[in-house]
Parts: C-alpha cells; structure tokens; sequence
C-alpha cells in the first residue's frame, strides 16, 4: 500500500471508534489518510484523533469562513475526490449510504462520494434489521449496479444486542479488501478508451409497437463496469435497458439499430478497445407505419416487410484504429463454437465471445453467464458457469493479454 492515497469517509454510528484503528493500520502499512467524517460520526468520535494518527487535518466542514490558500478557494471541497486513488467509506451508515445511491450531497463526504472518480468501497455497518431492510438492500443493489465495491458486514452481536449482519468487518479484513483492488487488476486500463454497446434494439412497427429481443444489458454493463474499475475511460452505446450507469462511464442511449450504427461509427476511431455486445436486431420494418395500426378482422393475417440492418461490427472493422482490438458476441442456440468461429473470421475480430443460449444457460437476464472465448488463432476457452461480472473481468484479462 506505500504511498496509495486513500480518502477514509467515517459516517455516524458506534463502529466509528473502529475506524482509528482502521485508520492506523493503513498508515501503518505505507497509505497516505485522509479523513472526512459526517456530522453525526463526530458525535462518536473527535476528529482530533483521526487527524493525531493519519497527520492531516480531518475535512469534516464544507463551508469555510477562513480563505485558506488561493488555489483552494471554491475547490477545497471537492479537491480530495481527484487527490485520492481509492475512497474507502468505513463504517458507512443507513443514512449516507441512501444518499450515495441516490446522488445527494449535502455534507462533505457525500459531495466527495459523488465527485470521486476513483474506485469507491463501502463497508456497510448497522443494526442488524436496518441492514436487512428492503429499502438498504435496495440502495446497496443501485451502488453494486454502478461498480461500486461492498465489502459485507460481518455478522454478530450488536450493541442493541441483536444478532445478525450488519457488523463492520476486522479491520484486518477491511484492509485485506482494499489491498487486493490497489494490487489487483483493476489499474490495467488505466487512459485506455473503451467502447462498450449493450442492450437491444428496438425497431419501430408504428408509434408504439417494436420488433425487439430479451437482451437485458447485464453482459455489456457489466463489461463497462469491470472496464472502468480497471481505469479505462469507457464508453457505453446502449439499447433500450433497465439498468443503472456505471460509475465513471459516458452513457449513450440509443433505441434503433440505426441510431446505434451512427453512435458506435461516431466514436469507434479512437478506441483501443471496442466491445460489441448487444443484441443488434438484424431487421426492421422496411416502412413503419406513421399511425398506430389497427386490428383488422379476426382473419386477416398481417405481413410485415421486413429489411436488413447495417452490420454494424462490420463496419466498425473497416474503420477501427491499427492496434486496437475488437471483440464481438455471439449467441447461438446450436453448434455455439463453429457458428462463433464463422463470425470471428468474417468479421475479421480479435476474439469472439460465444453464449450458448440452454436451457440451462439462459443468458438473456440472468446475472450469470456461461461462454466461451474464441481468439484469431482458433484457440478455445470455455469457462464454467460464474457472475456475468467475472466473465467481464476474465475478457478483459484476455484483452490485455492481446494488448500487450
Ligand atoms: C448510539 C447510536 C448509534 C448508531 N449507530 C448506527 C449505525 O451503526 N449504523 C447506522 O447506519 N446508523 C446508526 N445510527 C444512526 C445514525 O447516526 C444517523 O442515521 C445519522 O443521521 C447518520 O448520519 P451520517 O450518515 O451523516 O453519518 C446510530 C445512532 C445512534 C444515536
């Protein structure tokens, strides 16, 4: 950890005491500290002894009557978020973490919470039944959505006396979790432009019908999310989804296969890294229709005409920059490999993911994922069933395998 800056954020509950140790041990193993504390965690803890053991002062107020230096003047409150390398939100009360979930900032911490573009880790800590509440669980749901690391709360005794989970972890544990991202893969990206599409498409009928597909966008989400943790500055071409942003990542919504063909070309010369996982509707309708369509009678039969879509992973392969790579999908419900091999020659890519939609793989949906990689060399990695979330991370492994 020498010389990782980390901004420790302590909100208000009776762990805070913790956090000194906390504190202390990560000094200890070479981080540079600093804290923000919450009104409320004051109420616990002096500020004084964050400050005693990490030697800077605590940001604790965001309103400054003194002017401080030149430079600081109107950014002192945000000038932590883009000093620190990781913000580590130990222990993380009820209260802001529904904040953080939900962009409010209305004190220090919360206005850095939402400023830092580094990776973020929260450490939930509360009473066992505020912790199992749907509406926490809901808000930590919206953080994990946005690439934001949980460190799980240890379960236990608390001062209430109830038992179950909702206890901060050991410290030792804490500053296991953080040095495992600090060591781990996720700076791997860091500068790297990726472009990430995701989703469906929705092809117009008339005004309010649509031939689309049961993507869910939970691949190409969470390939953006694995990319930025790793530094990459991800762009994010998405169909018409459920989903949250992800931390740190420029969103493009799009609905029509067209619409994405013209975001995708738009941005695709610059990328080193482009990752085409949507679900591209391969046709439309050749003439929607301007007006709702109404029934006809019970025998009529309706004929839709339909057209083909530009090949969008095509194109890109013509005027993507030399260098970077490209990587398609592709889902199959037979012979998954020799179909997938097929695409990765014609579409001349880098490496082909392949999904085999089963019945015991159902893709669409799901938060997990079974594939398969295939690479220009023909070589073959099937990987087990595990969280579509891993198979981002082990792409993007694979990825900078070719990089380099
Ligand atoms: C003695 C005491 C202990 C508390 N412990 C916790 C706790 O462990 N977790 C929590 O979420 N809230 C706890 N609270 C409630 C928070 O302090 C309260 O929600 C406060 O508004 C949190 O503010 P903050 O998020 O700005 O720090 C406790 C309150 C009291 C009085």
């Amino acid at each position: 950890m020498r010389g990782t800056k980390i901004l420790l954020g302590v909100t208000g509950g009776i762990a805070a005491y913790k956090s000194a140790y906390l504190a202390r041990e990560l000094v200890r193993a070479g981080a540079d500290v600093h804290v923000v504390m919450t009104e409320a965690a004051a109420e616990f803890v002096q500020p004084l002894t964050f400050s005693a053991l990490t030697r800077h002062p605590v940001a604790l107020e965001m309103w400054h009557r003194d002017q401080s230096t030149e430079s600081e003047i109107g950014t002192r409150h945000i000038h932590l978020a883009t000093w620190c390398d990781i913000m580590l939100i130990a222990p993380a009360s009820a209260n802001t973490i529904a904040k953080v979930a939900h962009g409010l900032s209305d004190n220090l911490l919360t206005v850095l919470a939402l400023a830092c573009r580094r990776p973020l880790v929260v450490a939930p800590t509360m009473d066992a039944d505020m912790y199992l509440n749907d509406v926490t669980q809901q808000n930590l749901g919206v953080l994990r959505q946005r690439g934001v690391d949980i460190i799980p709360p240890a379960i236990g005794e608390h001062a209430s006396g109830l038992m179950g989970p909702g206890r901060l972890p050991d410290v030792e544990v804490i500053i296991e979790f953080v040095r495992k991202l600090v060591d781990g893969r996720h700076e791997d990206l860091r500068k790297k432009r990726v472009l990430v599409t995701a989703g469906p498409t929705y092809e117009p009928i008339d005004p309010v019908r649509f031939i689309g597909n049961r993507s869910s966008g939970k691949m190409g989400f969470a390939i953006a999310t694995a990319a930025a943790k790793r530094g990459a500055d991800v762009t994010l071409v998405t169909g018409p989804v459920h989903l949250e942003t992800p931390r740190t990542v420029d969103r493009i919504d799009v609905e029509t296969a067209h619409e994405m063909h013209r975001a995708v070309l738009a941005a695709a010369k610059k990328q080193d890294v482009i990752i085409m996982a949507a679900a591209v509707s391969d046709y439309r309708p050749s003439k929607p229709s301007g007006q709702k369509m109404k029934k006809m009678s019970a025998e009529a039969a309706l004929d839709l005409h339909l057209v083909t879509t530009p090949d969008i992973l095509a194109e890109v392969g013509r005027v993507r920059r030399r260098g970077s790579v490209l990587v398609g999908f592709a889902l199959e419900t037979e012979n998954a490999l020799e179909n997938g091999r097929a695409k990765l020659t014609k579409k001349q890519l880098d490496l082909i993911v392949v999904n085999a939609a089963t019945k015991d793989n159902p893709v669409f949906g799901s938060d997990r994922n079974t594939v398969a990689f295939i690479d220009h060399a023909g070589h073959v990695d099937e990987l087990p069933a595990m969280e579509k979330i891993e198979v981002a991370h082990r792409l993007l492994d694979r990825i900078v395998a070719l990089r380099a």
